[in-house]
């Protein structure tokens, strides 16, 4: 088993990674269990293809658990979904001591999360990841969310969870589709600041995408580990570190606004179309070698990842796609932030860039592309 410490004082916990965890998830969450309730809240899709290995390992180990099943989907991280939830909980008579278990993707874990963080001002929550985004970005480092009408994830909080248990064969029932999005994320670690790790994809991510135990485990490790350390060293992004997460957020939230945040682009494919927009960007203002930006955009374009517009099914202009960055939550005193690169391993966050000169881009890459 490969373990990997968060380590934020009094709030530090365990991510916990193994093959097959799922089946043994009561020798990790008994010890919980001792001291209160569990309740495992999850959707309908993982209910029906992972949720029998949860309740039977604690059953087996005459764990008690309760279950709360809600609709999947990015509808699901709403107002109405919360209240449903929070509702659930409450009809539980939970305690604080007692501790919710989010076994899903990233929507599962960033509502669950959010939940835990206001019921009763706060109760315990595990996270039990499984889609490969969810087990090497969201499921780690705290943050929570739901959508609102004027945008996704404006409304949350930091709130980090007591455990993060990582099975990755829990992958084996998720749509290929979903897993090459989450692939986006592991990625972007090696784009950040670590190019060996890029290097690593390039030669062994078709591994990963096809299933292969060993890739799996080594790419949600690693993930985790970066994500891990970032997260100690700027919890709640305040120092600037964290914000290098966003790597390519800054454009794809632009794709999936225009694609109205729909089954067309997944949040994993538009930051994989949002990073290779970011490093052709950058090589355009000549901070980055064009073969590091070919290199980026060959990468996804091989395993079969959206890498421009036309592949992100984004019809919209420069000027169009710009004026959606414009409601970016990131966006301060009139100017955004953007993640640019160096280089392959050197993002930087730039807070000189011209959304017009974004916009002419944008059109450029487009006409560029054919
Ligand atoms: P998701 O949670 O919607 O899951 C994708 C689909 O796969 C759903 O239909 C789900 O039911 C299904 N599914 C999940 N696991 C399965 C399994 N093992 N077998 C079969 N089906 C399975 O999507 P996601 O991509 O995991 O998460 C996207 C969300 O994560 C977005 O809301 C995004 O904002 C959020 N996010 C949060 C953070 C963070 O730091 N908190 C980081 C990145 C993304
Ligand atoms: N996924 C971005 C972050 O956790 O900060």
């Amino acid at each position: 088993m490969a373990i990997v410490r968060v380590a934020l004082d009094s709030r530090s916990y365990d991510i916990l990674i193994e093959q097959g965890v799922l089946d043994r998830a009561a020798t990790h969450l008994a010890g919980y269990a001792r001291k209160g309730r569990l309740v495992v809240v999850t959707d309908r899709h993982v209910a029906a293809a992972q949720l029998p290995r949860l309740e039977a390992s604690l059953r087996a180990a005459n764990v008690a658990v309760e279950a709360v099943v809600l609709p999947p989907g990015e509808q699901t991280k709403s107002w109405r979904h919360l209240e449903e939830l929070l509702d659930a909980l409450l009809a539980l008579e939970i305690e604080r001591g007692d501790h919710v278990v989010a076994l899903g993707g990233g929507v599962i874990g960033d509502l669950v999360g959010f939940a835990a963080s206001i019921l009763k001002r706060g109760c315990h929550f595990i996270q039990v990841p499984t889609t490969l985004l969810a087990q090497v970005d969201s499921s780690v480092g705290g943050k929570t969310a739901i959508n609102a009408k004027a945008g996704k994830n404006l409304v949350g909080s930091f709130y980090q969870p007591s455990l993060v248990l990582i099975d990755p064969s829990t992958l084996d029932t998720l749509p290929a589709r979903e897993t090459r999005a989450g692939y986006a994320e592991v990625v972007k670690y090696g784009l950040i600041d670590d190019p060996a790790f890029f290097a690593w994809c390039e030669a062994e991510g078709h591994r990963l995408l096809s299933g292969d135990v060993q890739a799996r485990e080594y790419a949600i490790e690693r993930s985790v580990a970066a994500k891990a350390a970032i997260v100690a060293d700027d919890e709640r992004e305040t120092s600037g570190r964290r914000a290098l997460l966003n790597l390519g957020h800054t454009f794809g939230h632009a794709l999936e606004a225009d694609t109205g945040f729909s089954d067309l682009l997944l949040h994993g494919e538009g930051v994989a179309a949002g990073m290779a927009l970011a490093f052709r960007y950058s090589a355009r203002r000549g901070l980055c070698p064009a073969e590091d930006a070919e290199r980026v955009t060959a990468h996804l374009k091989a395993v079969g990842l959206p890498h421009d517009l036309a592949s992100a099914h984004v019809k919209a202009d420069g000027a169009a796609l710009v004026a959606h960055m414009l409601h970016d939550k990131k966006m301060a005193a009139g100017t955004l932030p953007f993640l640019l690169a160096r280089g392959i391993g050197q993002t930087f966050l730039s807070k000189d860039v011209v959304l017009d000169d974004v916009a002419a881009f944008l059109d450029e890459d487009r006409m560029a592309a054919g």
